[in-house]
């Protein structure tokens, strides 16, 4: 009987996860679906395990929802155990936007000073899970969206000995992204992306056989629509575009829009006060009132207006492929293990994958990486490989060196500010320092 273990499951995204597990139940039929979160979250948690029982019930499949603070008894003999937890909530996600705003720096959730905060956070538990995993569930595989999802997930690979996958909805969005731009369906499209979470590269775009990377970076110059929701939609430069030879991912406009991303933020926050941490929260309350409606039982199409729209798509698919041994590809975060072969071994990385029951494998890329790619690649992952031990270690030098390397942070002095700020502000979630 397949076990399903989803740790956060009292987020406001799971009804996504819900509605893959519906539409995927012939090819992966969960049986047993254990919805686990922490005291503070337990109302969400029954709301959402309340809708979860009612979209079962009405796509009429035998699933079996158990909602639970017992995060040992969910992950006990399961298949797989899907990770989607936020350490310190929204709350948290809120400091993490506005503590590098104050020293003039960009606020973002999983990238810059924004997202070594939540990696500090999130690795000791993870690692928890992980402990937890090795000796209950020691055959499962962890899949983790839990962000930063590449920082997380190298800890998880670097600390430990159970499986895992790293997981994003970029890259499925991306592709929707694309085909939309190109007017293809989006099945007869496939890319290759080379990178690392939240900063990669669609370094080749293939419609119906033929190469037409050239004509989509012509196509995408200046265009809106190619970003996530979450992430400001600010078209890029053809000159720029075509020099780079790729196509940037979202995340790339905080590297190189700084000035602009930050002039926007900035100005919300000094005339507001606010960040997207407090967009999510309204839409979080809306959403919520909705789940609470017992006459609902679909997901709602509000749940669009989140960055993380589709990410249900991404997970059920890897999870079906490991369960069926199917060999297709897939863009995930996994080992390194030499694919880009100027980052380390050890390292996660987010690039096209062949997936079967033995999890995840790199497939070699393509396309040629050119320097402009490379060093960005190389800078930012050396401040993941340091943010990881620092996390991991409670290592307050190894995590200066951190901040300071970080291309949106890059000062000594202001890294050392902002680094104490954080451990004053987020003290009762960080056991290690
Ligand atoms: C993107 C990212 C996710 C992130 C989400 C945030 O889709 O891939 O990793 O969690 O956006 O969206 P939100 O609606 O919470 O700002
Ligand atoms: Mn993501
Ligand atoms: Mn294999």
């Amino acid at each position: 009987r397949l076990k399903v273990a989803v740790i956060g499951g009292g987020s406001s995204y799971t009804p996504e996860l819900i509605e893959g597990f519906i539409n995927h139940y012939g090819s992966f039929p969960v049986r047993e679906l254990y919805l686990v979160d922490i005291e503070e979250g337990r109302r969400k948690l029954e709301t959402v395990g309340r809708l979860a029982e009612r979209m079962i019930a009405q796509a009429g499949v035998p699933i079996r929802v158990h909602t639970t603070l017992d995060r040992r008894e969910a992950i006990a003999g399961a298949d797989f155990v899907t990770t989607q937890m936020r350490v310190g909530m929204l709350e948290a996600r809120s400091r993490d936007e506005k503590i590098p705003l104050r020293y003039g720096l960009i606020g973002q959730e999983t990238t810059g000073a924004g997202g070594f905060a939540k990696a500090l956070r999130t690795i000791p538990v993870i690692l928890d899970i992980a402990r937890e995993m090795e000796e209950l569930a020691p055959h499962a595989y962890m899949i983790n969206f839990t962000n930063p999802a590449g920082v997380v997930t190298e800890a998880v690979l670097k600390y430990s000995g159970i499986r895992t996958v790293g997981l994003c909805n970029l890259p499925i969005g991306t592709k929707m992204q694309i085909a939309k731009l190109c007017g293809a369906d989006v099945s007869d499209v496939s890319i290759e992306m080379a990178g690392i979470n939240h900063l990669n590269w669609t370094t080749r775009i293939v419609v119906g056989g033929a190469d037409i990377t050239a004509a989509v970076l012509n196509k995408a110059a200046g265009a809106s629509g190619l970003t996530m929701k979450n992430v400001p939609d600010f078209g890029w430069d053809a000159e720029f575009l075509r020099a780079m030879g790729a196509l940037p991912c979202s995340y790339h406009r905080y590297y190189y829009m700084k000035d602009l991303v930050f002039e926007e933020m900035n100005k919300t926050f000094q005339e507001k006060g606010t960040t997207r941490a407090d967009d999510v929260k309204r839409v979080e309350n809306e959403l919520f009132e909705l789940y609470e409606d017992p006459g609902l039982a679909v997901k709602p199409p509000q749940l669009q207006q989140r960055g993380g729209a589709y990410y249900s798509e991404a997970a059920v698919n890897l999870m079906t492929s490991i369960y069926n041994d199917k060999r297709d590809l897939q863009i995930v975060n996994v080992r390194n293990d030499g694919i880009l072969p100027f980052l380390p071994a050890d390292a996660s990385v987010e690039v096209n994958c062949v997936i079967d029951s033995q999890g995840a494998h790199p497939v070699r890329i393509e396309a040629p990486i050119p320097p402009q790619i490379r060093g960005l690649l190389q800078l930012v992952k050396a401040f993941e490989e340091l943010t990881v031990k620092a996390a991991a270690e409670g290592d307050y030098a190894v995590g200066l060196q951190a901040l300071t390397l970080h291309p949106l942070v890059g000062s000594a002095k202001l890294a050392k500010q902002v680094f104490d700020e954080i451990l004053a502000a987020n003290a009762p979630y960080l056991p290690q320092f």
